[in-house]
């Protein structure tokens, strides 16, 4: 299973590790992209589907015959996909049986208060609950990752994430590529040892891409389009899609389907975003193989490759017209967020306070929408580079207004949930609050600094 494949594969450059062996060689392109099982409801009842997903100790293999320990939803690194309908509620039993207490945050969704996964409300081990997942929401890609308390950069690292997907009432209708032709792929990245075990360090160091726990995986395509939901699920990567000068067509962001399509040629996606693309093989020769790379600030790797196998017959196609976003309605309320260094220098902060589940920083009236003036106020020069935020709201989408005051970036005029401030900048969203009311989070979606401070209480009230 894990022979040599094609041409053109080159030995991955093993990283420096600080004191521990390199990890052991790998050949890029030699396994196959996983794409992780759609999980089966237990039950269907009424308007209900009920699942039930396992958190549990595993192994994976990131380097061939080297399994490694990891920490599984459902067994498999990285965790089962849910496919959900718009208007139909799912509800999940997660039942803990790792040896540490978890819980569980859907990225993106509009959920209650009770199931919002929030992270001093852990699920002990040995311990199960049902979270409610009522889907009344655009469709979108979402994904579920655990949320503990100081402990969610390793947890999700260590593999406690996996895909939910929403689909939206008319988007059949639209024709978009559907099944075998819709695939999900999480982009993550780790530290290895010399056993191919992760070395969890949370420092900005150099780290590996991988996709769907696969480093560098070829994917066999049928010449013809295909939808791919492309999550970045690094702990503080900004990645940049490059697809050999290829179109990849942005259909979704974070939120769902954009107004319309928009063909790039290179895409940002920061830790926490989902970025959905439509890519047409058909114009490749049978037997060519394009490589997708990350080339964000001058780097230059692999992420996976695409080998076109064979002809194939396709009746999907990319409306001219995806959806109609709904009119802003006028915003009630300013704010200020500023993320940064806080006061001691040690912590990350929000307005100078590092989070503090006891502490309510903003109360808000349901229903109203407000516009957050999101500032990074760290510095652009440090050892690491630049200090980078990615800002998540969670409960509801917002709209990304502008940037220093110039519109957004190309792909940004959607609904958002997650958006990158970078130093220096100010990032002005608009969110309409409704639905619930009860406490949510917002925070930096770097859980390496989320988990130390940069995190914040909202209650609607
Ligand atoms: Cu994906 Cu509060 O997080
Ligand atoms: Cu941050």
């Amino acid at each position: 299973p894990h022979a040599h494949h094609g041409g053109g594969a080159e030995p991955t450059p093993a990283e420096p590790t600080a004191g521990t062996g390199a990890p052991p060689p790998y050949t890029a392109f030699s396994e196959r992209l996983p794409v992780p099982r759609v999980l089966r409801p237990v039950s269907s009842l009424g308007d209900t589907d009920v699942y039930e997903l396992p958190m549990q100790h595993a192994k994976a293999e990131f380097f061939p015959g080297r399994p490694a320990p990891v920490l599984t939803f459902g067994g498999q690194f990285i965790g089962p996909t849910i496919r959900a309908k718009a208007g139909r509620r799912v509800k999940v039993r997660y039942v803990n049986r790792l040896d540490r207490a978890a819980t569980v945050h859907l990225h993106g969704g509009h959920v209650p208060p009770g199931s919002d996964g929030f992270p001093m409300d852990l699920i002990e081990p040995g311990a199960s609950r049902v979270f409610d997942y009522p889907n009344r929401q655009q469709g979108a890609t979402l994904w579920y990752h655990d949320h503990t308390c100081a402990k969610e950069a390793e947890h999700v690292y260590r593999g406690l994430a996996g895909f939910y997907l929403i689909e939206g009432r008319d988007e059949a209708a639209l024709r978009l590529p559907r099944g075998a032709y819709d695939v999900p792929i999480m982009i993550r990245d780790a530290r290895f040892d010399e056993n191919g075990g992760m070395i969890f360090e949370p420092s900005p160091l150099p780290t590996t891409l991988h996709v769907n726990g696969r480093q560098k995986p070829y994917f066999p395509v049928d010449a013809r389009k295909y939808r791919f939901r492309v999550l970045n699920a690094t702990l503080h990567r900004n990645i940049e899609l490059y697809l050999g000068g290829l179109d990849m067509v942005q259909i979704a962001s974070d939120g769902g389907l954009l107004p319309e399509p928009l063909p790039r040629k290179k895409i940002l996606i920061v830790p926490g975003e989902r970025v959905e693309i439509v890519v047409d093989f058909s114009a490749q020769a049978i037997g060519s193989k394009l490589v997708l790379t990350d080339v964000c600030d001058g780097a230059d790797e692999p992420v996976m490759r695409f080998d076109v196998a064979r002809r194939a017959f396709d009746p999907s196609r990319v409306p001219g017209r995806l959806r109609e976003l709904p009119a802003l309605p006028a915003a009630t309320v300013e704010r200020d967020v500023k993320l940064s260094f806080s006061p001691s220098g040690e912590e990350f902060a929000i307005n100078d306070k590092t989070f503090d589940p006891n502490r309510v920083d903003t109360r808000i009236v349901e229903g109203t929408t407000e516009i957050w003036r999101v500032t990074n106020t760290d510095p652009a020069e440090t050892p690491f580079g630049p200090v980078n935020h990615t800002f998540h709201m969670h409960l509801v989408p917002f709209r990304v207004l502008d940037r220093n005051g110039e519109p957004p970036l190309p792909g940004e005029n959607g609904l958002k949930d997650t958006v990158l401030v970078r130093p220096g900048e100010t990032v002005r969203v608009q969110a309409t609050f409704s639905g619930y009311k009860g406490r949510y989070l917002y925070h930096c979606h770097l859980q390496e600094h989320s988990d130390i401070g940069m995190m914040a209480q909202m209650e609607i009230v």
